[in-house]
């Protein structure tokens, strides 16, 4: 049956004609004029589990509340258990003063409990699924290269298509639960060897290796929305996809994705289709973007500091966003204690939270004395998402820093290197 320019299946042209009733008759049609939209031609079954975006109950989002109750009522639900984004609030291991717990609770994040609810009936993971890095080995929803997908968390996205080689556009909330629900996606983009391709090709010529965060933030800006091929990393990073690797990668991606709108980039000798396919990714007409040292510096001055007095010490610092995996969350262990013994301290100065997966967490924590070590250092470990956090005016006004340039580029924290946020968070003061 073709709907409009789209070809469909039989068992899809008979969900549309009612035969799986009215609720998966609208979710399908929803695909569909979605995938249009894009010019997609066709459907295709996705083979993984969802990953959720909209993780947090504010309770203006009524009518996604209404929706999801439609399909409870219907008895949908995705065909494999998925995850979601992490929670908002946490108040044992991110302390609030009791204005701000009101204000979460009551206003913010009023519907947060009748939303998990919700989210259960549907096919959520279970209580522990919320983490935007689903794909850590601890957590499991890791999808193969050339699976097709439908994901929205745009950090997750950005790590599927470019460190794993699975296929997702960068699709909208709750659209990612209706293909789910579905079991099909629109096949457009990212979901196509010719979207797959690059239009930049950027050459990296620093004197070292960029700081992930940074490096990510100046492809980002230049390349928006654009797939760039990157040359030059693979003589910092190598050509094995070692954990290391992949937490730089995850940054880096992050950065790209949120101080630009980019999906997917591929790095020479380094990512699997990089390492597949070379430079037949690169388009003809490909433009090119030189990072050097100076270039990095130039992006660097130039995020704005929006803290109302310039000079604030920090009142909280958050380090995790995206979540960390647990070598990360032992390198931070390592990076801090050293800086505790060269600052002559005991304890940090700034409340520092570090978030990742709570299984991570609870990975983190089997381990033998690792725990005790870093509880020591009065470094905290939480699964919130940081950004949720500070969306509101009053933490909004708080003196916050961080090494995330998403959470900088979506708040008013203030960004700063890994080195440099372990010097702050030990001394007190951005003076370091
Ligand atoms: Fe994850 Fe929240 Fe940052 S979803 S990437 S911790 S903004």
């Amino acid at each position: 049956m073709k709907y409009n320019e789209m070809i469909l299946t039989a068992e899809e042209s008979a969900i549309l004609e009612g035969g799986q009733g009215e609720t998966m008759r609208k979710a399908l049609e929803s695909i569909i004029k979605y995938g249009q939209t894009f010019g997609a031609k066709k459907l295709v079954p996705i083979d993984h589990p969802v990953h959720l975006v909209t993780s947090f109950g504010i309770p203006m989002l009524k009518p996604v509340f209404s929706m999801m109750d439609q399909l409870i009522e219907s008895g949908l639900k995705t065909e494999h258990p998925f995850t979601v984004d992490p929670r908002p609030m946490d108040f044992g291991n991110v302390k609030c003063s009791l204005i701000e717990k009101l204000v979460f609770r009551k206003i913010m994040y009023g519907a947060q409990e009748t939303y998990e609810g919700q989210l259960k009936k549907v096919g959520l993971a279970g209580d522990d699924a919320f983490t935007c890095t689903c794909y850590m080995d601890e957590v499991g929803n890791i999808p193969q290269k050339g699976q097709n997908l439908a994901w929205a968390e745009s950090s997750a996205v950005v790590y599927a298509n470019s460190v794993l080689g699975a296929r997702t556009n960068r699709n909208s909330g709750i659209l990612e639960l209706l293909c789910g629900i579905a079991g099909r996606a629109p096949v457009f983009g990212f979901l196509t060897d010719e979207g797959r391709r690059a239009s930049w090709v950027i050459e990296v010529r620093t004197s070292g290796r960029p700081e992930a965060q940074v490096l990510g933030s100046a492809i980002g800006m230049k390349v928006m929305e654009d797939v760039p091929y990157i040359k030059g990393l693979d003589a910092f990073l190598g050509t094995e996809m070692s954990q290391e690797n992949r937490d730089y990668l995850k940054d880096m991606g992050a950065a790209t994705a949120s101080n630009g709108a980019v999906g997917l980039y591929h790095v020479e000798n380094l990512t699997p289709e990089a390492k597949d396919l070379g430079v037949k990714l690169i388009k003809k007409d490909a433009a090119t973007y030189v990072i050097d040292d100076a270039e990095l510096r130039r992006i660097r001055d130039g995020y704005p500091v929006m803290w109302k007095n310039k000079s604030a010490a920090p009142a909280r610092c958050f380090i995790g966003c995206p979540h960390l995996s647990k070598r990360q969350i032992h390198e931070w262990l390592g990076r801090i204690e050293a800086e505790l013994e060269r600052q002559g301290r005991t304890r940090v100065a700034v409340d520092t939270v570090m978030t990742a997966a709570p299984q991570v967490v609870e990975a983190f924590k089997r381990e033998n004395g690792a725990c005790e070590r870093l509880r020591a250092t009065g470094v905290h470990l939480a699964s919130i998402c940081p950004l949720m956090y500070m969306n509101n005016p009053l933490c909004a006004k708080k003196a916050i820093i961080t090494n995330s340039n998403k959470l900088r580029t979506y708040s008013t924290a203030r960004y700063f290197t890994d080195a440099e946020i372990a010097k702050i968070a030990v001394k007190g003061s951005i003076d370091v």
